[in-house]
């Protein structure tokens, strides 16, 4: 048995199963549209990631929930209208297609942003 072995096992979070324990986490990506919709580089960067085996992407590095929350200069997605779901619907259908799972880092930037 290797050290890494571990790193291949699946991990189970109550009913779902990741494949891994292999994890993109949140980051900017830049790649929304300037009212923070997802495009299809967007969709792509994360779909590659879930191509090449990677367990579970925590996409959307602090998003906004909240139209009194302003987009950060990193082009986040933005969670404060429904407009979004359809594009989420894509992203996920990409991720799943190879085997991966996807979630998002949500934030209220508060006081840290203008
Ligand atoms: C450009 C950049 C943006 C990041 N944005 C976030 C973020 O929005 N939320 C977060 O929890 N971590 C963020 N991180 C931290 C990363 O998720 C990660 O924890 C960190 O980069 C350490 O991993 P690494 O050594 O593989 O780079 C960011 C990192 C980088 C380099």
């Amino acid at each position: 048995m290797s050290q890494f072995d571990a790193l291949f096992q699946p991990l189970n979070i109550n009913k779902l199963t990741i494949r891994n324990r292999v994890v993109s986490t949140a980051h900017a990506e830049v790649y929304a549209t300037d009212d923070g919709m997802t495009t299809e580089r967007y969709v792509k960067y994360y779909e590659e990631k879930s191509k090449g085996g990677c367990g579970l992407c925590i996409c959307g590095g602090s998003s906004v929930v909240s139209i009194d929350s302003p987009q950060g200069w990193w082009k986040s997605v933005n969670l404060s209208t429904d407009r979004i779901i359809p594009h989420f619907q894509n992203l996920a259908d990409a991720v799943h297609k190879h085997g991966g799972h996807i979630m998002i880092q949500i934030t209220h930037m508060g006081r840290r942003s203008r």
